[in-house]
C-alpha cells in the first residue's frame, strides 16, 4: 500500500499514463483494489462523491468505458449527465471548444471525453477548470483502459510484473490501447511482445521498448499473458488488409497458438471482441480469458480515478470503508 500520509496525487486530469509516476499507479491501484471490495457488497454505494458532477461527453460510440464510468460514479453517489453527438448540437456542427465551454457553464467536477481526434482531452484540459479524464482519443491514449487491464494483472500475476512477457496482437497501429499499456506495463518491467500484419504496425515502432514478431508461432512462445486487439475496420484505410480470412489464418489466437504459450497464460482483450477474427470463440470462453474480470475492474478501476481527482483535490486521502 502506499504510504498514505505522505502520498499527495496531484493531477487535475487523466490524459495519458505517461504522466503517472510509480508511486500514482501504486495508489491508484490500492485504492482500486479496496473500491472492488466495495463492488461485492450487497449495497456498493458509499456516499463519497455526493454534491460532485460527472459528465460522460463521448462522441464516439463506447459500451465498456462508458458504462462503467457512469456505475462508478453513481456507485460513488456523483450524479452523471451523458452527453453524445447524436441527440447533440455537435450534428448541428457546434465546436468542440464551445460544447466544452458549454458544459463547463455548468459547473461539472469530471468530464470524462471519448473522441475520434488524438489530442482532445488534451486540448479540454487546458481550456476548462473541470478535471478532464481521456476516455480514448483517436490512436492516441486511452489511460483508464491500460489501468484496468495493469489491475487485472497484478490480481492474475500476484502483483509480480518484473519479467513477465506480454504479447500484444493485431492492429497496434490504430490501438490507443496499445500505446497506453507499453508505456504503463514497460514501467512496471514487463517484456512486450507485438505481432501484426506489416501493415498494421505503426511508423517508427523500431523506437518502441518492444520486440516484434512477424509470426504467431514464435511471438506467442512461453510468454505470461496475450492480449488480443480488435482489427479496426472503422480507421483503417482501404487496402491495410487484402483478405479478412487470411488475417485470422495467420493472426487470430486459437487453441493451438495458446498451447505455445507459459501454462498459465492469461488472455486480455479490451473488447468489443470480434470473435473468429483476432481470438478464436473457445479461446474467448475459457477459463484463461480475463475479459470479464477486465469490465469488472474498469468500474473499481475508474471509481479510483474519479476518487482522486475530486477528493484529493479537497484533502481527502482514504477511500471510504
Ligand atoms: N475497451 C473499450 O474502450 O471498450 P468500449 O469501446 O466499449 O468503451
Amino acid at each position: 500500500m502506499a504510504n498514505e500520509d505522505s502520498y499527495n496525487w496531484t493531477h487535475k486530469d487523466l490524459l495519458d499514463t505517461k504522466e503517472l509516476s510509480q508511486e500514482d499507479l501504486q495508489h491508484l491501484l490500492d485504492l482500486a483494489a479496496q473500491f472492488q471490495v466495495i463492488n461485492k457488497r450487497p449495497v456498493k454505494k458509499v456516499p463519497t462523491l455526493k454534491g460532485k458532477t460527472v459528465i460522460l461527453f463521448f462522441v464516439e460510440d463506447s459500451t465498456r468505458t462508458k458504462t462503467s464510468f457512469d456505475v462508478a460514479a453513481k456507485r460513488l453517489s456523483a450524479d452523471t449527465f451523458a452527453l453524445g453527438r447524436s441527440g447533440s448540437s455537435l450534428n448541428k456542427g457546434e465546436s468542440l471548444k464551445d460544447t466544452g465551454l458549454t458544459l463547463q457553464a455548468m459547473n461539472p467536477d469530471v468530464i470524462v471525453i471519448r473522441h475520434s481526434s488524438s489530442g482532445a482531452a488534451e486540448y479540454l484540459a487546458k481550456l476548462l477548470p473541470a478535471s478532464i479524464v481521456n476516455g480514448g482519443d483517436g490512436w492516441h491514449a486511452h489511460p483508464t483502459q491500460a489501468l484496468l487491464d495493469t489491475f487485472s494483472l497484478r490480481q492474475a500475476w500476484s502483483n509480480n510484473f518484473f519479467g513477465k512477457t506480454l504479447l500484444i496482437l493485431g492492429d497496434i497501429a490504430h490501438s490507443r490501447v496499445a500505446r497506453s499499456n507499453i508505456q504503463l506495463l514497460r514501467k512496471l518491467g514487463v517484456n512486450i511482445r507485438l505481432c501484426a500484419p506489416r501493415t498494421l504496425l505503426p511508423a517508427g515502432v523500431e523506437h518502441w521498448p518492444v520486440e516484434v514478431y512477424p509470426e504467431l508461432a514464435s511471438a506467442v512462445r512461453d510468454v505470461d499473458a496475450v492480449m488480443c486487439l480488435r482489427l479496426q475496420l472503422e480507421r483503417q484505410q482501404a487496402g491495410l488488409l487484402p483478405d479478412l480470412s487470411e488475417y485470422s489464418r495467420r493472426f487470430c489466437l486459437d487453441q493451438k497458438h495458446l498451447g505455445l504459450a507459459a501454462p498459465d497464460v492469461r488472455v486480455l482483450h479490451p473488447g468489443p471482441m470480434n470473435r473468429g477474427l483476432e481470438i478464436a470463440s473457445s479461446v474467448a470462453d475459457s477459463p484463461h480469458c480475463l475479459v470479464l474480470d477486465q469490465v469488472a475492474a474498469g468500474v473499481a478501476v475508474r471509481m479510483a480515478v474519479l476518487f482522486l481527482l475530486t477528493q484529493c483535490r479537497e484533502g481527502r486521502k482514504n477511500a471510504p470503508d
